[in-house]
């Protein structure tokens, strides 16, 4: 057997920065209300026209990862990308990151599992490497999400919280098995599937010939809906018990961890952990005021840059951990 390390960490996010007050010339919010409820200051959009997408912006944080890490593009045995705003309805991104990188035909895998993607993603390509079929595995949680947001104040409840954004991982070989990725855990609970949605798309509740044949602008099913309150309570149980789980497997105490990144949901939920752990400013790292939340692309971003302030250090236990729309969950407990 072998364990998995991040060898190489990286993250882009578009240069157009949209602030709250920004918002309040589109929709009837303010700086003090999201503040308040979000701990978000600003967010990044892409400038519409610019071209980005998904994928271009998961291209752009692979080939930081992938120089990082020190190897050849085309080490890369296979691609995992994570999103919920993918460029097409399909094929997945993952294919498009193989073409744009010139990676020789290496399998590409679309994970779906939005704000917790980028951990079931982590946990997929873990398991490649320990079993030996795999030595590097490129990991991407990408999100272009400014372009499906409602930004009229019927929208407002969602479109203040999302970002645009992406983060990449690369996860290679190691022999020792005391470092690296120790284990993942990753849960889900379909009963809620709906309080965190975007119906529209799917084939499950209409066919494409009945909404083309509506064609109504007071159709909301195009837009992502949250029941925010309940999938706040959900979130703050949920991700104090993967945290636990994750520590309990690993015979570690929340005094073990060195660095906290938790998917950069809400800042109150963090701080909730936070306090309900007992960690100080230093064991958690929060980017959600910048960032906004960026869902698949959270935690590689916030990772990548705790790593750059030089917050991660060698043999630190390093905790990541995310609950979003499924409702699906999952925490990696990593040795540095
Ligand atoms: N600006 C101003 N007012 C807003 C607003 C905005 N952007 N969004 C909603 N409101 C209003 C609502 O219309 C409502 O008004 P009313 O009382 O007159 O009806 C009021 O604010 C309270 O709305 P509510 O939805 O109950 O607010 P909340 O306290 O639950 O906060 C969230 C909303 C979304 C910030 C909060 O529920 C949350 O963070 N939930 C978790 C979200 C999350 O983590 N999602 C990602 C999971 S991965």
């Amino acid at each position: 057997m072998y364990n998995s390390k991040i060898s190489g960490l990286g993250y882009y996010v578009p240069d157009h920065v949209v602030s709250n007050d920004d918002l309040t010339q589109l929709m009837d919010t303010s700086d003090e209300w999201i503040q308040e409820r979000t701990g978000i200051q600003e967010r990044r959009w892409v400038k519409p026209g610019s071209g980005e997408t998904t994928s271009s912006m998961g291209v752009k944080a692979a080939k930081i990862a992938i120089e990082r890490a020190g190897i050849d593009k085309n080490e890369i045995d296979f691609i995992v990308f994570a999103t919920l705003s993918p460029d097409y309805y399909f094929p997945g991104p993952g294919v498009t990151v193989q073409k744009e990188l010139g990676i020789k035909t290496v399998g590409a895998l679309d994970v779906r599992n939005q704000c917790s993607g980028f951990v079931y993603g982590l946990s997929v390509a873990d398991q490649f490497i320990k079993t030996g079929m795999y030595k590097h595995v490129l990991v991407i949680g990408s999100e272009l999400h400014s372009h499906g947001l409602d930004k009229t104040t019927r929208g407002r409840g969602v479109s203040v919280i999302f970002g645009d954004g992406a983060g990449a991982a690369v996860l290679s070989r190691t022999e020792d098995t005391t470092k690296g990725i120790l284990s993942t855990h990753l849960h889900s609970e379909g009963e809620h599937a709906e309080e965190l949605s975007l119906i529209a798309p799917g084939m499950g509740k209409r066919w494409v010939t009945d909404i083309l044949a509506d064609n109504s602008e007071q159709d909301e099913s195009y837009y992502p809906y949250m029941n925010g309150q309940f999938v706040f309570k959900n979130a703050v149980v949920r991700f104090s018990e993967v945290i636990m789980e994750g520590l309990n497997k690993n015979e570690l105490t929340p005094q073990d961890i060195d660095m906290l990144i938790p998917h950069q949901a809400n800042l109150r939920i963090a701080q909730f952990i936070q306090k309900k752990f007992k960690l100080s400013d230093d064991q958690v790292y929060n980017n959600i005021q910048k960032y906004g939340n960026t869902t698949a692309a959270s935690i590689p971003i916030a990772l990548t840059e705790a790593w750059e302030k030089g917050k991660i250090k060698e043999g630190d236990t390093v905790v990541l951990a995310a609950f979003g729309s499924g409702f699906t969950w999952g925490s990696a407990i990593i040795k540095w």
